[in-house]
């Protein structure tokens, strides 16, 4: 049934995983679709996204007629014109007019542009390709909290990486005194302390001791990650004893098997020892630091047989977890 129905949507044979597709994930930001149609990708599917009076629409980027990326077009009165011959498609993907036949000609039936799923939240622009097998992952109630401001540490980027790559090694700690010696690790204290992993709908959770990157100078800070699969993290580091907490909610988007658009929200509720511009820094400094491992790893999908690779019980739990939870969804990077 859903096979069906990604093949009625004509989906380019390369998708990547199928599985994913029946999920949500952000594509762009809000702000990047304006008046204009946005090119984008997803799951390796060409994509444009526009606005029809407003409201997000995301198509398949290729016109029907002469395969022609209808993201070289333009929107008028609420739909999206071709480029080569201004075939005009509504937000359903309803072929409206053909110019140049004469106006009794009746359009062809298959004159259609594939549309998908399409929401706005968060201030993204979320697609499904498919049936979504799950909501569009909640941030937490701290998004909301008028105490936090998130304003200055928002970031996007790409990475030459698989998105299940990229968001292990965001959920991964025990690199932090090797790739990250003094900002988030200390190389003299590289032992990891035991976690739990607790279930979460739709993922798992799990709580570590962060004593190098501190809240207050005075004390070291805990930090519970929250992982929603396929590809949400959220790091809230906070202060045993303290009201301080910080926020860093993670989206990996996967654009292709082996590249990853992220988004980065991050807010604090207090104004720390550390100017924002400092975070900004250490953070542009830390992302590149991990890329520059996860780019490089080989594997490039993430090996979803716990067979492959070797797996330390204890410092490993969330990546032997998340690879466990991938594989039981059904991800298959072939
Ligand atoms: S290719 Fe789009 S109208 Fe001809
Ligand atoms: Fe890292």
């Amino acid at each position: 049934m859903e096979q069906s129905s990604l093949e009625s949507r004509n989906l380019c044979p390369q998708v990547t995983s199928e599985v994913l597709c029946h999920y949500w994930h952000p594509v762009a930001r809000s702000s990047e679709v304006t008046d204009k149609p946005f090119k984008a990708k997803l799951l390796n599917q060409p994509l444009v996204l526009w606005r029809s009076n407003g409201t997000v629409a995301a198509f398949y980027d290729l016109c029907i007629h002469r395969g022609t990326p209808l993201s070289l077009g333009w929107v008028t009165d609420g739909e999206l014109v071709c480029a080569y011959h201004g075939w005009r498609y509504a937000a359903n993907g309803t072929c409206t007019r053909i110019p140049a036949l004469p106006p009794d000609r009746a359009i062809p039936n298959k004159a259609r542009a594939s549309s998908f799923k399409a929401e706005e939240r968060y201030g993204l622009i979320w697609v499904c390709l498919g049936q979504p097998r799950a909501e569009i992952p909640e941030f937490p109630p701290e998004f909301n909290d008028a105490a936090f401001r998130w304003g200055p540490y928002s970031t996007d980027g790409f990475w030459q990486a698989n998105a299940a790559r990229m968001l292990e090694n965001l959920a991964d700690y025990s690199h932090f005194p090797w790739v990250h010696p003094g900002t988030l690790g200390d190389p003299d204290n590289p032992e990891s302390e035991p976690i739990s992993i607790a279930p979460l709908d739709g993922g798992f959770q799990y709580d570590i001791p962060q004593p190098v990157n501190r809240l207050r100078p005075d004390a070291g800070a805990r930090q519970t990650y929250k992982l929603i699969l396929p590809f949400m993290l959220v790091i809230q580091r906070w202060q045993p004893g303290g009201s301080e907490r910080q926020t860093n909610i993670f989206l990996c988007c996967p654009v292709s098997k082996n590249e990853t658009r992220f988004f980065r929200f991050m807010g604090r509720n207090f104004v720390g020892h550390l100017s924002d511009e400092e975070l900004g820094r250490r953070h542009r400094l830390t992302f590149e630091q991990d890329r520059a491992i996860v780019e490089s790893q080989r594997p490039e999908e993430l090996p979803l047989d716990l067979s492959e690779e070797l797996h330390l019980r204890g410092p490993d739990a969330p990546a032997i977890e998340y690879r466990r939870q991938l594989r039981e969804l059904g991800v298959d990077w072939n």
